[in-house]
């Protein structure tokens, strides 16, 4: 098992009101596995995905990653697990928007026991895989929003993750790169990264081998 959730509630207090963005989640992972989260706008996919990538807390409930407990875990140990095996893809990118490309990918690699060397190797190689040498002194502003994306990737891949967590990946690409991305999803599955994507695309979704869908905070 690569996790588990186990009747996960996450809430936000609100006029003496509980507001509740997670309702009983329960989940079970398994490495290897490509799943898609899908759901209406609001019903709680990315504070799902947040919580799944340790970004976010939750209230009641417990969370085991790699038999690690981590709803007991401190946070600089969360924080350690998280740069260890996780990788992370947002819609909006979340490049750095004063380094290059090559200093973005080099950034996940910082903390890390690595030698500079060795560093600016592994750099290297992702560019070469994602096509973008060429782009390796641009700055996130001068590339397409396709670009940026791969770019993003390339950053959460980087550390060699081995569950890899993306927020509406296409969401903000046209419909021929977004198929390049699920594509290219598909192949780090097969290489046996562990996916699991939020989408508002059908197309997308069924890239997935397993669907979850989300309402109101609760799965159904
Ligand atoms: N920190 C927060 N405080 C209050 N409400 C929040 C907070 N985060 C998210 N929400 C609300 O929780 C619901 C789920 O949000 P979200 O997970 O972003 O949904 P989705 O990604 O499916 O659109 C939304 O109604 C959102 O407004
Ligand atoms: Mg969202």
């Amino acid at each position: 098992m690569l996790l588990q959730l186990q009747n996960i509630f996450k809430w936000v207090n609100s006029g003496g009101q509980r507001i509740f963005l997670l309702k009983d989640i329960n989940l079970k992972v398994k490495e290897g596995e490509f799943i898609s989260i899908m759901g209406p706008s609001g019903s709680g996919k990315s504070t799902f995905l947040n919580v799944i990538g340790m970004l976010d807390g939750f209230d009641e409930g417990s969370y085991d990653f790699l038999d690690e407990s981590v709803h007991q875990l401190k946070e600089k140990h969360r924080a350690k697990l998280y740069k260890e095996y996780i990788g992370f893809v947002f819609q909006q990118y979340h490049l750095l928007d004063d380094l290059t490309v090559q200093e973005n990918l080099e950034m996940p690699l910082l903390y890390k026991k690595l030698k500079g060397a060795e560093r600016k190797a592994m750099v290297a190689d992702m560019l070469d895989r994602f096509n973008i040498v060429g782009k390796k002194d641009l700055f996130p502003a001068q590339l397409s929003g396709g670009q940026q994306q791969l770019v993003g990737i390339a950053r959460a891949l980087i550390s060699s993750p081995k569950l890899l967590l993306a927020d509406e990946p296409t969401g903000n690409l046209n419909s021929k790169q977004g198929e390049e991305i699920m594509e290219l999803f598909k192949q780090l599955n097969e290489e046996g990264v562990t996916i699991i994507q939020v989408t508002h695309s059908e197309k997308n979704a069924a890239y997935g081998k397993r669907i979850i869908n989300l309402l109101d905070g609760r799965m159904i």
